[in-house]
């Protein structure tokens, strides 16, 4: 047995003390000990907790590996999700002020992904254990939206019907304007009958659609989702705001950042989340990688009433990002690209000049790189926002406004 005292959090959440030696679920300035196997203490006793320690909200917090910081006062949680933020640019030199960090509320979280294995009775479904590939019931979970912790037994039906004794199913569960989406992934191939069976599934437990694998797409309704006043059916799992609120959050302060604006470029745009609201006021030209977002884009704009020309262009922005030329017809640009960043875009960006940049970022490291870049080339950074969707887990999502000087 060793005690030690908790200096710091790390990326992941875990405690880190000299050593270093990572303890998860502990909080700075904590004294904890126990055994430690590998730099890790896996099993800590608090001696002496820190004032920021709170009982976990969520009775399945222990067991569950969905959330890392439910054991710290929500204050504590924007603190150091701002100083994730803070550290990352000051790296780069860079000061930032914060406005007030945008946490959504529990259970709202409207996708889940949910792991289902078949059992001799029957399947078990949740979400992993922490470090481990045993799945933790979690029928209370307070991050989900109810509707979709009430589509457990579904994934359960689905992992009886399709997953074979060995391989785990992946169900990803969004909630949509017409029922649930779910799209299964690693189960056996659909053959007839399964499709029929499915489409009884789809029927009893209200599916707009079910997507198996590659092989078949049972759409019982179109999964529509809002942006603005469009309705969108994006394509089987492509990518969604985490929650309706998040979503407010981070459109408002887009919307601040770029108004005015009368022809608008959305890079890195999804299925219109940004660009779809924005086309209530200003033109705007939608850019994204994957054809079928594109294409959904497209069609929510045609059968909405009363935007502006919104046009689309499926496009590879890491190798083949807009160049000056065609940019310089915006007077704005709004741009929300994956992890990795946007570094080729910026570097085009950087030349372009357009006055004005919202940028949404879902990886500090590399949005403080871009933003590095962007203050080179003269702009200043402006109204920066944490926009906390994933509540009680480490991942940070910002945005922030950048305009030229
Ligand atoms: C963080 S999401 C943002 C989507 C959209 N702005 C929204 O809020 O719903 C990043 C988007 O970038 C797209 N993407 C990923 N790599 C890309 C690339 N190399 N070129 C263009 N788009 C890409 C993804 O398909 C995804 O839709």
């Amino acid at each position: 047995m060793k005690q030690v005292t908790i200096e710091r959090l790390g990326h992941q959440g875990d405690g880190i003390a000299a050593g270093p030696v990572f303890v998860p679920g502990t909080l700075p300035g904590e004294l904890v000990e126990g055994e430690i196997t590998g730099g890790i203490m896996d099993a800590p006793r608090i001696l002496r907790p820190s004032e920021m320690r709170v009982s976990a909200p969520c009775r399945h917090a222990k067991s569950c590996g969905g959330c890392q910081l439910q054991h710290a006062r929500p204050d504590f949680v924007a603190e150091w999700k701002q100083s994730v933020v803070r550290q990352a640019l000051a790296a780069h030199g860079i000061e930032a002020t914060f406005r007030e960090i945008a946490t959504s509320p529990e259970q709202t979280r409207r996708r889940a992904g949910f792991s289902a294995k078949r059992t001799k009775k029957g399947a078990q479904v949740g979400f992993h254990r922490k470090r481990s590939d045993v799945i933790v019931e979690v029928p209370e979970c307070r991050v989900v939206d109810p509707k979709l912790s009430a589509a457990l037994p579904l994934v359960e039906a689905l992992a009886v019907l399709g997953a074979s004794r060995k391989a785990e199913l992946s169900v990803l569960v969004t909630t949509s304007l017409g029922g649930l989406d779910v799209v299964v992934k690693g189960g056996k191939d659909a053959d007839a009958e399964m499709q029929q069976q499915l489409s009884e599934l789809a029927r009893r437990h209200n599916c707009a659609r079910i997507a198996w694998g590659d092989d078949a797409v049972l759409t019982r309704r179109p999964p529509m989702q809002k942006m603005g006043r469009a309705e969108v059916s994006p394509p089987p799992g492509a990518f969604l705001q985490a929650t309706p609120q998040g979503e407010a959050a981070l459109l408002a302060d887009v919307l601040e950042h770029i108004e005015g604006a009368s022809h608008v470029v959305d890079l890195f745009a999804g299925c219109g989340t940004f660009a779809l609201p924005i086309a209530e006021t200003a033109r705007v030209h939608a850019v994204e990688g994957d054809k079928a977002m594109t294409s959904a884009l497209d069609h929510g704009w045609r059968h909405a009433q009363g935007l502006r020309h919104v046009t689309t262009e499926a496009r590879d922005l890491f190798r083949n990002p807009l160049l000056p030329a065609e940019l310089a017809r915006f007077d704005a640009a709004v741009i929300d690209p994956p992890r990795a960043g946007a570094e080729a875009q910026v570097a085009q960006l950087c030349e372009a000049k357009i006055p004005r940049i919202a940028f949404v970022s879902c990886n500090p490291v590399t949005f403080a790189r871009d933003a590095a870049a962007l203050l080179r080339a003269g702009y200043v950074l402006d109204g920066l926002r944490v926009v906390d969707q994933f509540r009680w887990s480490t991942h940070i999502e910002l945005v922030a406004g950048f305009k030229r000087q």
